[in-house]
């Protein structure tokens, strides 16, 4: 029997991992300070309660409780910022692995992103900070870095194409994925056990920001001018040298373009 916790299991990721467990069958709980609403993800098995419990990973209110028999923990659960001169990210990961040392689990999951370790962007130094902080607790771990959801790349254009005319880095490059294959590999680490390592997975396929543009265009039904705009600024040259892709590609992964399909019909 092997019981998991999936901290963050209200967000975008953690809501696909709901979706893969409740598809084997397996034995899991939720943790988040606010509950999954079933009704928010299509995917998620709408007849069958989600167990959740309350989790600040911030304060440590729950943790304990929620730790109680469990033998894997996924950590989910992420945001930007800082709390005082830290990293959020760095804190609740270092108040997360605390209590896993008075706990019994045996393996711990943790979500970061591809790149973390080359390119230089606050949000990304944080995900590094709470990986080392994870490969130095001496606990079974395993890393998964994956590389930008479908649905983050969908919104990132809708905010990039509100204006009457787009201004796009053309020269960007990304490697969108599935959600839903990140959760399956999350799936099949928990059944694999501790890697003691940082493991890649990247999308079927690696398209500058011109192309996915283009055809987020044509299936948005959007026509409007795209006016490039130059590569500015290391972080820019970091994307635009593609350190946030991976040679690992997830191939059960949909396309960006079947993604498309799939969310706004055919073109
Ligand atoms: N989005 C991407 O394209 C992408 C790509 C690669 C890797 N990742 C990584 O995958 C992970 C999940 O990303 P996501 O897009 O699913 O994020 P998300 O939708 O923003 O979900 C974040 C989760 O964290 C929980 N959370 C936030 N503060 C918390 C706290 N104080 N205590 C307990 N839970 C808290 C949230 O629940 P409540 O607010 O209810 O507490 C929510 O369930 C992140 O580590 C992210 O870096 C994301």
């Amino acid at each position: 029997m092997n019981k998991i916790l999936i901290i963050g299991g209200s967000g975008v990721l953690g809501s696909a991992v709901v979706h893969t467990l409740q598809t084997e069958r397996i034995d899991f709980l939720t943790g988040s300070r606010n509950q999954l609403k079933k009704d928010s993800y299509s995917t998620v098995n709408q007849s069958t309660e989600i167990p959740w419990t309350r989790v600040d990973l911030v304060t440590g209110e729950g943790l304990p409780k929620a730790l109680i028999g469990v033998d894997t923990v996924l950590h989910l659960a992420s945001a930007p910022g800082k709390i005082g001169h830290e990293f959020f990210e760095t804190v609740i990961t270092r108040n997360l692995l605390s209590a896993l040392k008075q706990s019994t689990v045996k393996h711990l999951i943790y979500s970061s992103i591809v790149g973390v370790d080359k390119i230089q962007y606050s949000y990304y130094r944080a995900k590094r900070e709470a990986e080392l902080l994870i490969q130095e607790s001496q606990l079974p771990y395993t890393i998964l870095r994956a590389t930008q959801f479908h649905d983050l790349v969908d919104a990132a254009l809708g905010k990039l194409m509100s204006l009457p005319i787009g201004f796009i880095p053309k020269k960007l490059l990304d490697q969108p994925i599935d959600v839903g294959s990140v959760a399956q590999k999350l799936y099949q680490l928990t059944q694999t056990g501790p890697q003691q390592t940082i493991i890649n997975l990247g999308g079927p396929q690696v398209l500058d920001a011109g192309t996915l543009v283009k055809q987020w265009m044509r299936y948005r039904k959007i026509s409007k001018p795209i006016i490039p705009i130059p590569i500015l600024g290391s972080l820019m040259k970091s994307f635009a040298r593609g350190e946030h892709t991976c040679p690992e590609k997830a191939f059960d992964s949909k396309t960006w373009e079947t993604y498309l399909a799939d969310r706004y019909g055919s073109r």
